[in-house]
């Protein structure tokens, strides 16, 4: 029984985490799912006021016990409770797909990149020191965690265009971003060499994504980058409140959207569902994969199916895509576009 721990977070999470989970209720009585277990955690801003943690000890043990993470956006403690999910449950790959969707208006329509961001270590490992004024950030780069992700932007790289690109800042942190460069050349040239493989700075590869983003298949970066290219290439691709992400290890996973918890529209009941949906679409199949269950495959391609079509065909949206409607209305849409 796959046991998923929701985590509702704050400012704007409450209103899509309810408007994913009535989508997945509706799935799942259309493809007989009955088996899937939802657990609600308190963590968060919220939590933190609570409980004095923004992970309190009570909803870790539940975290560590489930399958998967259903996560809202979180506000000003976000940091803390998506650090300690992704490192605690070493869920190592971050995975952040961009292209422009039939029916968005996109800066770039021909954008069509994954970004693979690591998702352990760099200055996430938040080791931070101040000493007579001077303050110090730690950097990590580890050999290990440069191939595993490395070997996870292959395989996805092996399913479309065959093109990975490294993003680094090696010309500066020859050592660090060194490290990353060269392991994962290596696993390239021992493992993968039918992937074409290239490189690009950070700051030229941000300016590439704008300027000609069809020059990116697949992008394979260090924690930092990838957090700040992937807001970049969510908004070139049209709307941050559509992209959701992946956070991927060898066992569990996490599912949480880009956006943040967009305190000025909170309550207002015109937040945009479409990213947490697609990340209940997605969990559903990446559990459908995991445990070899096709009616969650299928489950999550109908969602995705319905939430294509809503777009496409602009039947209801909400203001940030140009339309009128609410949040619950667009989630009665794509409900109803469930087959
Ligand atoms: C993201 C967010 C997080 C990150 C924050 C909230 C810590 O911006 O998921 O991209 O930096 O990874
Ligand atoms: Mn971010």
């Amino acid at each position: 029984m796959p046991r998923v721990a929701v985590i509702e977070g704050d400012g704007i999470g409450p209103e899509v985490t309810r408007a994913a989970l009535k989508v997945l209720g509706k799935v799942c009585t259309i493809y007989n799912i009955g088996d899937l277990e939802l657990v609600k955690v308190p963590a968060g801003d919220s939590a933190y006021k609570t409980y004095g943690k923004a992970i309190p000890d009570e909803s870790w043990k539940i975290i560590q016990t489930s399958d998967v993470v259903l996560k809202g956006p979180v506000g000003e403690t976000a940091g803390e409770v998506v650090v300690k999910i992704r490192r605690g449950l070493d869920l190592y790959a971050n995975i952040r797909p961009s292209r422009c969707l039939p029916g968005i208006e996109c800066l770039r329509p021909e954008i069509d990149l994954v970004v693979v961001r690591e998702n352990t270590e760099d200055v996430y490992v938040r080791a931070e020191y101040l000493h007579n004024d001077i303050a110090i950030a730690l950097r990590v780069i580890s050999r290990r965690a440069s191939e595993r992700i490395a070997r996870v932007a292959f395989r996805i790289a092996r399913k479309r265009k065959r093109r990975v690109t490294i993003v680094h800042k090696a010309n500066v942190m020859t050592i660090t971003d060194g490290l990353f460069r060269d392991t994962v050349r290596q696993v390239r040239d021992r493992e993968f060499p039918d992937i074409e493989l290239d490189e690009a700075y950070i700051d030229a590869a941000a300016m590439d994504i704008v300027r000609r983003p069809s020059r990116f298949d697949v992008i394979v970066t260090t924690n930092l980058f990838g957090d700040i290219l992937t807001d970049l290439a969510a908004y070139v691709s049209g709307s941050i409140g559509i992209a959701a992400s992946a956070n991927i290890g060898d066992e569990k996973a996490m599912f949480e959207p880009v956006h943040g918890a967009a305190f000025d529209i909170a309550g207002k009941g015109i937040a945009n569902p479409i990213a947490m949906i697609l990340c209940t679409s997605w969990m559903l199949k990446w559990l459908g994969e995991k445990l070899n269950r096709g009616s969650y495959l299928k489950a999550g391609e109908s969602i995705e199916n319905a939430v294509y079509r809503l777009l496409s065909e602009r039947r209801k949206l909400t203001p940030d895509l140009g339309g009128s409607a609410t949040t619950e209305e667009v989630t009665e849409e794509i409900c109803n576009l469930l087959t």
